[in-house]
């Protein structure tokens, strides 16, 4: 309580974030990859810090930038790195937000010469990534577990079933049905569900106060 009111509610925490997207090796000059900002992720970090947490952050390649004594970067570039990492430092942690737009599947082989122009089409063969977040899921103690959700349909639905799927204890249902929502952009739209299932409706603002506003319905939970 008296950390509530000195404005430090996480000052005895530690926070770990996945942010950004991942870049899946096709061969030595080429990559699957998508186009996450990394924007959220970082927003999410230097809330958690300005609560007084200490944060590791494992980015995958993004142009964001963070300065903050509270805040670590891990930067990692491809999905097995950033399972690695997040299994590494996991244990230690009291909270866990995995924002990043983590590819699902990798080349099945990575060339190690440059694929050369051939034939009038390529296929490349496939494989699964591992589900960091569910992984997590499964190993978790006293961790706060939080997963985000993309969906285009039935949302609220599919996002439910997510979070019961992989254990969460908060799940963050980005709407891409608004404008000036999503990946690039600095606003965003989010539900958040809780492990009671009851969806709260956020207005459409900054990544910055959907920072804000994830860390306070956090905190009300740890406290409650
Ligand atoms: N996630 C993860 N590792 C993966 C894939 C996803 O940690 N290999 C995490 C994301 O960081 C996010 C959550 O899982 O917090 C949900 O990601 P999303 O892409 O919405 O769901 P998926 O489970 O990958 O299912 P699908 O893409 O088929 O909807
Ligand atoms: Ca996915």
């Amino acid at each position: 309580e008296k950390d509530i009111i000195s404005g430090l509610p996480l000052k005895d925490k530690t926070v770990l974030i996945t942010a950004g997207p991942t870049y899946e090796a096709i061969d030595p000059v080429r990559f699957i990859g998508n186009h996450s900002s990394g924007k959220m992720g970082f927003e999410i970090a230097k809330a958690a810090a300005n609560l007084g947490a200490k944060v590791i952050l494992i980015s995958g390649p993004t142009n964001q930038t963070v300065n903050h004594s509270l805040i670590t970067v891990l930067p990692v570039v491809s999905a097995q790195q950033m399972y690695d990492a997040a299994h590494l430092h996991f244990k230690n942690v009291d909270i866990a937000i995995l924002s990043a737009a983590v590819a699902d599947y990798k080349p099945k082989n990575v060339a190690t010469q440059k694929i050369k122009k051939k034939d009038s089409t390529l296929t490349l063969e496939l494989e699964k990534t591992k589900d960091i977040l569910a992984s997590l899921g499964q190993i978790k103690t006293t961790q706060f577990l939080v997963g985000f959700a993309l969906e285009t349909n039935n949302e609220l639905e599919h996002a439910i079933l997510k979070l019961k799927k992989k254990n969460l204890d908060l799940i963050v249902l980005n709407s891409l049905n608004d404008k000036g929502a999503g990946f690039k952009s600095d606003t965003n739209k989010v539900t958040l569900i809780n492990k009671e299932e009851e969806a709260t409706v956020y207005q459409l603002k900054s990544k910055t106060e959907v920072a804000k506003d994830l860390f306070n319905t956090i905190i009300n939970t740890l406290n409650a």
